[in-house]
């Protein structure tokens, strides 16, 4: 990943800023602005069944965003290519715009049962039809808790990894799909996941995105969003310059015999160097195959995923050799999440359930519906 500075105001971007981002990425002199720190609108903690897209083109650039970053689509492809196998029966879940079930295919599978909730399948269809391979495959416009399957797999394959790794639901779409879809002695993509915690320092950052809403804006008070925003997860690119510690593995989870969907990823820290914590950052790592990893580390090659930010009510000063410990936790299979952390007699509770306001929970769809 290129070493961004965190010295100035980071810009808040679209998705197809985003997309115009990962073009400059190969072409450097296309988007000078690109290099800068970047705060990536739309937290991918949304993402995954059930998230809002209004309009056509939102599932076009979202995917496109996607397609187009090797480090991910590469990964995937070469991960297919060594697991798939001729005559192979493939499930993939969450197809999207079809590329893992067309790989499938590629590498010789016998049919791909490709399911996909959202929209974004006729956009699979569409594609498919423009393919010899058309007929091996059976698209299912549905939830995946809800599929029935005529055949056990050989392979399931799924990209729903959030920028924290499990928010896009991954954990209970695979064990769901694995008791249910996947043959005695089948395989698993990706088979594991690993998440990453370390506490930052992100003065410019955190002023940016935190402590904007305590200051009038156009002479209104907008202070109430404050407490909004110290309990989202903000994704975002950073480099290791703004560690104050050194990263904790926080936990690892085996889809091939898990068998719940909470996460308890309980970690400490040794302060490594004088600073003020402004939060945690947060990645994951996952094993496609026994020899293929994937990870939105910052030390690893870019991707379109960043880091998940977890910021802390206020900001506190640490000294080299200080501790910070840190529970976190996930509910509702990854679309919520709760940090702890204590540090120096301080003690901060965030939570996404405290991230958006009362009323989202009482919208007048819902309402109708009882
Ligand atoms: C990150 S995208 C990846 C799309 C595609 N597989 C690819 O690699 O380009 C994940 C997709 O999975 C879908 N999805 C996630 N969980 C799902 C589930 N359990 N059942 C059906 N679709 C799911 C989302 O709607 C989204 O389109």
């Amino acid at each position: 990943m290129p070493e961004r500075s965190e010295g100035t105001a980071p810009t808040v971007l679209s998705v197809g800023d985003h997309v115009l981002i990962l073009i400059a990425r190969i072409f450097p002199a296309m988007l000078p602005w690109a290099a800068k720190p970047t705060l990536i609108a739309g937290s991918t903690l949304t993402a995954g069944p059930g998230r809002r897209m209004t309009k056509y083109t939102d599932f076009i650039n979202y995917h496109l965003s996607m397609l187009i970053d090797e480090t991910r689509t590469g990964a995937y492809r070469q991960a297919i290519a060594q697991a798939v196998k001729p005559g192979d029966v493939v499930v993939d879940v969450g197809c999207g715009s079809g590329m893992l079930s067309f790989l499938a295919c590629r590498a010789g599978a016998r049919h791909v049962h490709a399911i996909e909730s959202e929209a974004v399948i006729e956009m699979a269809r569409l594609v498919a039809a423009r393919h010899e391979f058309q007929h091996r495959i059976t698209f299912y416009h549905d939830h995946s808790f809800k599929v029935e399957l005529p055949e056990r797999a050989d392979v399931i394959v799924t990209e729903t990894m959030g920028t924290f790794g499990f928010e896009e639901g991954i954990i209970g779409s695979l064990t769901d799909a694995r008791d249910r879809f996947l043959a005695q002695g089948g395989t698993l993509i990706p088979h594991s996941l690993a998440l990453f915690l370390v506490p930052v320092e992100l003065p410019k950052f955190y002023e940016h995105v935190v402590d904007f809403w305590v200051n009038r804006c156009q002479g209104f008070d907008f202070s109430p969003v404050r407490a909004l925003t110290v309990n989202n997860v903000h994704p975002l690119k950073l480099h290791e310059g703004t560690f104050l510690g050194d990263p904790a593995r926080a936990e690892d989870v085996r889809f091939t015999d898990v068998a719940h969907t909470e996460i308890d990823a309980d970690c400490s820290f040794r302060v490594t160097r004088r600073g003020q914590l402004h939060g945690l950052a947060g990645w994951f790592d996952a094993a496609l195959t026994p020899a293929l990893r994937i990870s939105n580390g910052p030390r690893e090659r870019a991707s379109h995923w960043g880091l998940a930010f977890f910021p802390i009510d206020r900001p506190v000063v640490v000294e080299r050799g200080h501790r910070i410990e840190v529970e976190m936790r996930s509910g509702g299979n990854g679309s919520s999440w709760a940090w702890n952390v204590t540090v120096n007699g301080h003690r901060f509770e965030q939570s996404t359930e405290k991230g958006s306001p009362p009323s989202r929970t009482e919208e007048p769809s819902i309402r109708k519906k009882r």
